[in-house]
């Protein structure tokens, strides 16, 4: 019967390649080497053709029975192994849902956007439109066809960004070429957006142009080379100074709050006559007199007037049949005033504690 021991013994000698395979690998090897078609059970088996007839069924069921086992004992060993890989792994993968996530940093709009979509809703509500013209401007736009003398002191380059002196060619408006003159800036203010709009629409004109200007000036707490400001442009039939003080007393009641007193003071713009100068009562005192309004009561807030005549027939609108007025207010400005900002360069900085406030 040494068949049989043969076999016992492999059934020995699997159980020890079992125990001491580390590896998927390292088992697979053994089982081939053992259990394979060219393996030891097959090389045993092939010997049972030389046993006895008497002796085969014996050894036979005895050879089954170890080769089953056998079988076995790597099946459930190549599961095991399987299963703590597996078991490994996902332990190294493990992500612990209850821990507290990273939350986005979610934007959002800068207080100066906030109060220009504020100034929007005021106008769009009373049927303006929303106009812009470009920062890149020519003299005419900015200067000459605003009615400012070619002596203007706001054309120095003192109070002027000039990018282009004198440059022929560029795109400038012919009537300035025609003057010998076709400098290219910075617009200094959003007034030349109210050309712009009467040289490509009719009367009625209802419109406001919000947008960035730039000046010569060193920032500080009360100035910034580069701000914002809202132009707002009326041209129709009949219109007064009436229409002007009833809209901007709206206009500085929807922003300031409907107990805000307003004052008209007389003022020079040269595309304007007569022109103005609007305060708005202040917030802190009520008009009794404080630091903040410096004892006058009174806070500066707006320029405006009626649209020249020069300015309507530079655009050929007739003065005769159309009038209008025109306003100019600082974004930066009603910003500060609203916020009580000590300093206007901190809107520029970038500072998250401050911007995230509003
Ligand atoms: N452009 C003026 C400035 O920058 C503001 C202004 C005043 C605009 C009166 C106007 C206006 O349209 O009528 O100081």
């Amino acid at each position: 019967m040494s068949l049989i021991d043969d076999l016992e013994q492999l059934e020995a000698q699997a159980r020890e390649l079992v125990s001491e395979a580390s590896t998927e690998e390292g088992l697979e090897a053994a089982r081939v080497a053992l259990l394979g078609r060219k393996g030891e059970l097959t090389g045993l088996m092939r010997m049972m053709g030389k046993l006895a007839p008497e002796e085969r069924p014996l050894v036979g069921r005895r050879a089954n029975e170890i080769r089953a086992a056998v079988e076995s004992l790597f099946n459930s060993r190549m599961e095991a192994m399987r299963r703590e890989a597996q078991e490994r792994r996902l332990a190294a993968e493990a992500i612990d849902i209850t821990l507290p996530g990273t939350r986005p940093a979610i934007g959002h709009q800068h207080l100066i956007s906030q109060i220009i979509e504020e100034i929007e809703d005021v106008f769009c509500g009373i049927g303006y439109t929303v106009e812009s013209g470009p920062q890149v401007e020519s003299s005419y736009y900015n200067f000459t066809a605003l009615n400012a003398p070619t002596d203007h002191p706001s054309r120095s380059a003192r109070d002027t960004f000039y990018v282009v002196d004198n440059a022929p060619g560029s795109v400038s408006h012919p009537e300035e070429h025609a003057h010998g003159e076709s400098d290219i800036l910075l617009r200094t203010q959003t007034s030349g957006v109210q050309i712009h709009t009467m040289e490509t629409q009719e009367p009625p004109i209802y419109m406001i142009a919000p947008g960035r200007v730039f000046r010569p000036d060193t920032a500080d707490a009360s100035h910034l080379p580069q701000f914002n400001q809202v132009e707002g442009l009326v041209v129709d039939r009949g219109i007064t100074f009436g229409d002007l003080k009833g809209t901007l007393d709206h206009f500085v009641r929807a922003m300031f709050g409907e107990d805000r007193r307003t004052r008209y003071r007389p003022h020079f713009f040269p595309f304007t006559e007569p022109s103005c100068e609007i305060d708005v009562s202040c917030g802190v005192c009520h008009g009794e007199g404080c630091s903040f309004c410096k004892h006058s009561g009174w806070i500066e807030i707006l320029g405006a007037g009626m649209v020249d005549p020069n300015v309507l027939m530079n655009c050929g609108i007739d003065p005769e049949e159309f009038s209008g007025f025109a306003f100019g207010a600082g974004v930066e400005r009603i910003a500060a005033l609203r916020y009580d900002l000590p300093d206007l360069r901190t809107l520029m900085t970038g500072d998250m504690r401050f911007l995230a406030q509003f």
